[in-house]
């Protein structure tokens, strides 16, 4: 059985403890049995199940449920299973292999889907029917996916005025609670931490139980987004894997799906991770920058990657562990930088939110600076769909947001309504 331990305290829980965080407030982490792992023939179980019609094995979350943890009624919308793209265009221009993998590709369209399955099936599990999340958008649309199909009660809080629309349209819909707070991520986020102090693991039917990725759960099924790259390239590992980071869960999940991956013999080289913040919400690239010395929050984080918009994350050290163990690196990227990755992500018929285009703007960098090497494989993680945020790119293209590189801006035309006029705006008066 898999284990909850605290990092900060080495308290050791349960899973049937029913515990979130640690008494010392401490993030926990689960330590999964490896050598007892070993003695399984994981690759083959795992290949066994592609193409599998029915959950569990349907889902590419579960799918890899010996790497996860028990549990008795799994809630899945069938997530995961989303594509790896080649982008010939972009590998060229950069002499590189670069495959994305696209997290938007998931029910709710992002990679939020695949911790919420493991998360909430916990918490359902030990009896829980409140759950909650603070969010800058897309953990709100999946926790409210995943209660309305599962008849719980989810409430989510957000950063009034902050989030992009698509975002809260989707927790609207699903019927979720959406309470509304003045100030930003992190104040939302305080708030629900504070929910889960008072979490009582003795009755956790009246009690809310928290979703966001400080939850070890969730992690567990965020790991999945890198075990399904691995088997997508037939347990080759890649030479890096690239994501935009915010609260850093992603980041630890993605250290921790490497590392086990590693010591379990299912890939026999660790790709290297490159996390990548934007300018205006960076303190894990400050903390990088500063050779781990100090941590410390950005106040009033501002980005138009409104996702990552996050001053004081969460997961800083779990995240550090991440890139500590896979000899990563952690970039930041400014706003020009994100809207013209996202428009050549876009330009290439793949597409994706702001923050998702962190990935190939720390590809560009990473490359620029000769740390990537012609002809490595990269795998590019793109977190959420391209309709997660119209507004953006609707004044990217119309021209209203002020880039250095206007050259992908795709104006839309006024015409006349005839033919004529549609003949000359197409170049064949
Ligand atoms: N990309 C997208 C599209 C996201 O929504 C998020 C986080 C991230 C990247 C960063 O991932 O937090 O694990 O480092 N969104 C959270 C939310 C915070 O509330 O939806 P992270």
């Amino acid at each position: 059985m898999p284990k909850l331990i605290c990092p900060a305290c080495d308290q050791r829980f349960n899973l049937t403890d029913n515990r979130v965080v640690c008494d010392c407030g401490g993030l926990l982490n689960l330590v999964q049995p490896l050598e007892k792992l070993k003695k399984q023939n994981l690759k083959e179980i795992f290949d066994s199940r592609l193409g599998a019609r029915e959950l569990p094995d349907a889902s590419g979350v579960w799918r890899y449920r010996e790497l996860l943890f028990p549990v008795e009624k799994i809630m899945s919308r069938g997530e995961g299973n989303t594509r790896l793209y080649p982008a010939p265009q972009i590998s060229v221009e950069l002499d590189v292999e670069v495959l994305f993998k696209h997290e938007g590709e998931n029910p709710s369209g992002s990679f939020k889907d695949r911790g919420m399955t493991a998360a909430i099936s916990a918490g359902a599990n030990i009896g829980c029917r409140n759950f909650v999340c603070a969010s800058t958008g897309n953990t709100s649309a999946s926790l409210a996916s995943y209660c309305a199909a599962n008849d719980l009660n989810g409430i989510v809080i957000i950063p009034e005025g902050k989030i992009a629309f698509g975002k809260l349209s989707q927790a609207l819909a699903f019927g979720a609670k959406v309470l509304q707070v003045e100030g930003d991520f992190d104040a939302a986020m305080q708030l629900v931490n504070e929910l889960g102090r008072r979490f009582n693991p003795e009755n956790p039917s009246e009690s809310v139980y928290v979703l966001n990725s400080v939850n070890p759960f969730r992690i567990e099924g965020q790991k999945t987004i890198v075990l399904e790259i691995l088997q997508q390239l037939a347990w080759e590992a890649p030479d890096w894997i690239v994501l935009p980071a915010g609260n850093l869960g992603n980041t630890s999940a993605f250290g921790k799906a490497i590392s086990e991956a590693f010591d379990l013999g299912l890939i026999d080289k660790k790709p290297r991770l490159a996390a990548v913040q934007a300018t205006g919400a960076n303190p894990f690239f400050n903390y990088f920058k500063s050779g781990w010395e100090k941590f410390e929050s950005v106040e009033n984080p501002e980005t138009i990657a409104t996702a990552i918009k996050i001053g004081n994350p969460q997961s800083f050290l779990r995240a550090k562990r991440s890139i500590e163990t896979t000899n990563g690196i952690v970039l930041e990227a400014t706003e020009d930088e994100i809207l013209d990755a996202k428009a050549t992500i876009d330009a290439a018929g793949i597409g994706c939110e702001p923050a998702s285009a962190c990935s190939l703007a720390g590809i560009r960098q990473l490359v620029k600076s000769g740390e990537i090497k012609p002809g490595q494989k990269i795998v590019g993680v793109l977190t959420g769909h391209l309709l997660k945020d119209p507004d953006t790119t609707v004044n990217y293209h119309s021209g209203r947001l002020a880039v250095s590189n206007a050259a992908r801006v795709n104006r839309p035309q006024k015409i006349e309504a005839d033919l004529d006029a549609i003949f000359k705006a197409i170049g064949r008066e």
